[in-house]
């Protein structure tokens, strides 16, 4: 079970002046007052899985679900649309200044991200252009195309895509709004994380004591750097552990931890988990992640299945909760830990902590959460192991064919 943990054997480090940059009190407030003045707007629910949290052994469980933000589907919809909006303003003032303010906005993206910049660009008046890579299921794509975002279809995986929606951008001089940071590029990227900052302070107002630990799901590390330098920016030395998820196949930061740098992983990166099958760490939130993130972890598949069948099941002290595949891996993650003794231990989790999970989608792909969910539970380790998650997709793209060819 170790082999799935790193935490740290020092204190995590003070506020380093990149986290400081990328997310402070007044860029924090900034994101939450835009964000919250648009339409449809309303703080996400956080439940209390009080049966789980008896089960468990823990105080509380609480679970942030993001599945209805702005009808989108995931918590996405905070953050590059987020970025869209603030450029949408910035073009706005050119054109009062009489420069030409139309503009393209380009990203990757393996569903959700994609969308949420899709969105945002019709929304506010800009054109957008999205990368997908092999993986992304045919319903994802149409889910983008919806509104009205040109979407192409790039070979290989998801930091494919990141490559060739950049050389493409510099060719065709699109603003590309990335959820991940490189070398020279990072201002995009922090107001992206900048509007994930809404979760953390919405869920401070729904309870009243801090959670001791966040189990964050991590694709490139944007969305658990920015909690975890809200958090420390915010709350200094009371901040939560932050515990960073990832699959087995896709564990980048797990890697990097255990390397003492910027690690990419390559070769097989698919997992179930769509939303964080990323080789490649954020620029930005490694360096915000090493510092101040006090454990990193990883998870195989079936246990995102499983955790998905709990959350439905009704059975953990609240509502049943629909949560896609990757929604379910913080939960996943703190339930793997949380067994092992030894790693409850490492993680220095006691019947007083208060646990906080993001559900970070709902059912973004209907089809693979209907087909999840008609398992049986000795179903669910070969459906991982088998891959035949991937194959679930190709019978969506053949189901989802008449409507999302255009
Ligand atoms: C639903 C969902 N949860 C979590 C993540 C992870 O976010 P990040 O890549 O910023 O670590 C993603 C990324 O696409 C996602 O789609």
């Amino acid at each position: 079970m170790l082999d799935h943990l790193w935490t740290r054997s020092s204190p995590v480090e003070l506020l380093g002046a990149t986290e400081a940059n990328v997310i402070n009190p007044a860029a924090a407030a900034a994101a939450e007052k835009e964000i919250s003045s648009w339409l449809y707007y309303t703080p996400t629910p956080l439940h209390s899985l009080t049966e789980l949290a008896r089960a468990c052994e823990v105080g509380a469980i609480d679970y942030k679900d993001e599945g209805n933000r702005f009808l989108l589907g995931s918590f996405k919809a905070l953050g590059g649309a987020y970025a869209v909006r603030s450029l949408a303003l910035r073009a706005q003032d050119r054109e009062r200044e009489g420069s030409p303010s139309s503009m393209t906005v380009a990203c990757a993206t393996d569903g959700n991200h994609g969308r949420s910049v899709a969105w945002a660009a019709s929304r506010f008046g800009l054109n957008a252009v999205i990368y997908i890579h092999s993986e992304v299921s045919e319903r994802r794509k149409s889910e983008i195309e919806r509104y009205g975002a040109r979407v192409h279809r790039v070979d290989g995986v998801y930091d494919d895509a990141v490559r060739q929606v950049k050389l493409d951008g510099e060719r065709f001089g699109w603003t590309i709004v990335s959820d991940t940071s490189y070398p020279g590029y990072t201002e995009i990227p922090s107001l992206v994380m900048q509007g994930y900052t809404v979760m953390p302070a919405e869920a401070a107002r729904q309870r009243s004591e801090l959670p001791t630990h966040v189990f964050l799901q991590c694709g490139v590390g944007a969305l658990p750097a920015a909690l975890c330098a809200y958090y420390r920016a915010i709350y200094g030395a009371e901040a939560p552990k932050i515990i960073v998820v990832e699959p087995v196949n896709a564990a980048c930061l797990l890697a990097s931890a255990r390397a003492g740098a910027l690690t990419e992983v390559t070769g097989d990166i698919s997992t179930v988990m769509a939303g964080l099958a990323c080789g490649r760490p954020s620029m930005l939130a490694w360096e915000i992640l090493s510092r101040g993130a006090f454990g990193f972890m990883s998870v195989p598949d079936a246990e995102a299945v499983r955790a998905m069948r709990l959350l439905a099941s009704g059975e953990t002290g609240t509502v049943s909760i629909v949560s896609g595949e990757t929604g379910a891996a913080g939960l996943a993650g703190f339930l793997l830990a949380n067994r092992s003794p030894e790693m409850r231990a490492r993680l220095e989790i006691d019947r007083s902590s208060r646990i906080m999970v993001i559900g970070t989608e709902s059912d973004t792909d209907p089809e693979l959460y209907r087909r999840i969910m008609d398992l049986h539970d000795d179903q669910v380790s070969s459906f991982c192991k088998n891959r035949e998650w991937s194959r679930a997709r190709s019978s969506i793209a053949e189901i989802a064919a008449p409507s999302s060819e255009r």
